[in-house]
């Protein structure tokens, strides 16, 4: 199974994306965010607790908290930024991984800070700045393990 990649045009159809993955996720799920500084991983994010939220709930940045959580039902979800883990000294197993892992699903920003933490079964959501139009972004969609039959 291959990758797919979609153009979109502004932030509204980014936020479309994430709306229409939503109900795919269930408890265990880890989704992780790459791309450059303010490509729009947190915009991303944002937008599917929203959708699962069913309303405009406030989705802050996990810049300093490095993660937010978010207790729906019937799961959690941890949107981790790991930018400044090493700079803040703190170990992502005292940011509550382990409990993210069992009873949640994950959303993680710099998923490279993970190391031997990355999980297999994982969905990578790659985003790009556009060549040439500002409010455009490229998406990839790498799924591994079991994701590779659930994103048909
Ligand atoms: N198509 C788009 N998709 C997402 N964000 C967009 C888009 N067009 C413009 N933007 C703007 O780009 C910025 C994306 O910021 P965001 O915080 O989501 O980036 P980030 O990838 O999380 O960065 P960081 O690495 O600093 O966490 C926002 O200001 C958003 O309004
Ligand atoms: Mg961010």
């Amino acid at each position: 199974m291959g990758t797919e990649t979609l153009i979109i045009e502004n932030e509204a159809a980014l936020a479309g994306l994430a709306a229409r993955l939503a109900p795919l996720l269930k408890k265990g799920d880890v989704l992780t965010l790459k791309g450059n500084l303010g490509a729009g991983k947190t915009a991303f994010a944002r937008a599917l607790i929203r959708t699962l939220a069913g309303r405009s709930e406030e989705v802050p940045s996990p810049t300093f908290t490095l993660v937010q959580v978010y207790d729906f039902a019937p799961f959690s979800v941890y949107h981790f930024d790991l930018y400044r883990l090493e700079e803040k000294e703190v170990d992502i197993l005292e940011l509550g991984w382990d409990d993210a892992r069992k009873d949640g699903v994950c959303l993680v920003e710099w998923p490279e800070r993970l190391g031997m933490l990355l999980p297999r079964d994982r969905l990578d959501i790659e985003i790009s700045f556009h060549k040439s139009k500002e409010t455009a972004r490229e998406i990839t969609l790498w799924p591994h393990g079991t994701w590779e039959d659930r994103l048909r």
